[in-house]
Order: C-alpha cells, then structure tokens, then sequence
C-alpha cells in the first residue's frame, strides 16, 4: 500500500517537473460521431471528428479499434488499422485544437475511444 502512494507520489512529481509531458490525458481527445445519412453498400455511413482539445499539440494519437470494419474506404493517412489501434494522421502532430475528420460506413457504428497520444510542445 505505501508503495503504491509512493510510486503515485513519485508519478506526480514527475509529471510536474516535466510538464509538457503531462500536460495532456486522454480527455484531452474529443471523438465525436454523427450518422451522415448517406448509405454505403447498404451500410449506414458515419462522420467522425477527432478533436485535439489540449494545449498541447499530439502526436502519435492512436483509437481503439477493436473489430473495426467498413465497407467505405478511408485514406490510409488519416486512419490506419494496427491491430486493435488505429493510428491517425501517421502518427503526425495534430495541432492544438485542430481536428481530423473521416467517415465510415458498417452497421452498427463502433465505439472509438482515444487509447493514447504523446504531447508536445508546450
Ligand atoms: C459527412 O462527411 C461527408 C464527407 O466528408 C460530408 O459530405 C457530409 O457533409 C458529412 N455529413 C455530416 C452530417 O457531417
């Protein structure tokens, strides 16, 4: 037990002394989807927009991605399938409150959650 508040501490401080590296989490990272209306291949289409809502600009933003599919294509650099990740952009900076927009069409819509980034440039 004191360990563990000894190793949070220590996080902490961390994140303190070297605060650009900190200075963004996950709800940093503001996904949103809307059903476009469009139907693709019979598959209701989804716009997606990830926005960086940090300080700090990202690099390295990954999704979860679990079981991803879709029947529209979607430009390898803003969306690659990694497995259960998704990298966006390459994994190039995206700036502070900059967004990237894509769309995909399945039924029924997946659940994209932010799995991780690196922040920068604060
Ligand atoms: C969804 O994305 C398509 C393609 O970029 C765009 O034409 C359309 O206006 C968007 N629809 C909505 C509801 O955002």
């Amino acid at each position: 037990m004191t360990g563990l508040v000894k190793a949070f501490v220590a996080t902490l401080l961390l994140c303190l002394a070297t605060e650009g590296l900190c200075a963004c989490s996950l709800n940093n990272i503001n996904i949103g989807t809307v059903r476009s209306g469009r139907q693709i291949s019979g598959k209701p289409e989804w716009n997606v927009t990830v926005v960086n809502n940090c300080q700090c600009a990202q690099s390295q933003i990954k999704l979860s991605c679990m079981g991803f599919q879709t029947v529209e294509n979607i430009d390898p650099s803003i969306l690659v399938k990694q497995g259960d990740a998704c990298l966006l952009i390459n994994g190039n900076s995206l700036e502070k409150s900059a967004s990237v927009k894509f769309s995909y069409a399945w039924d029924p819509p997946f659940l994209l959650l932010p799995l991780g980034s690196v922040s920068h440039g604060c």
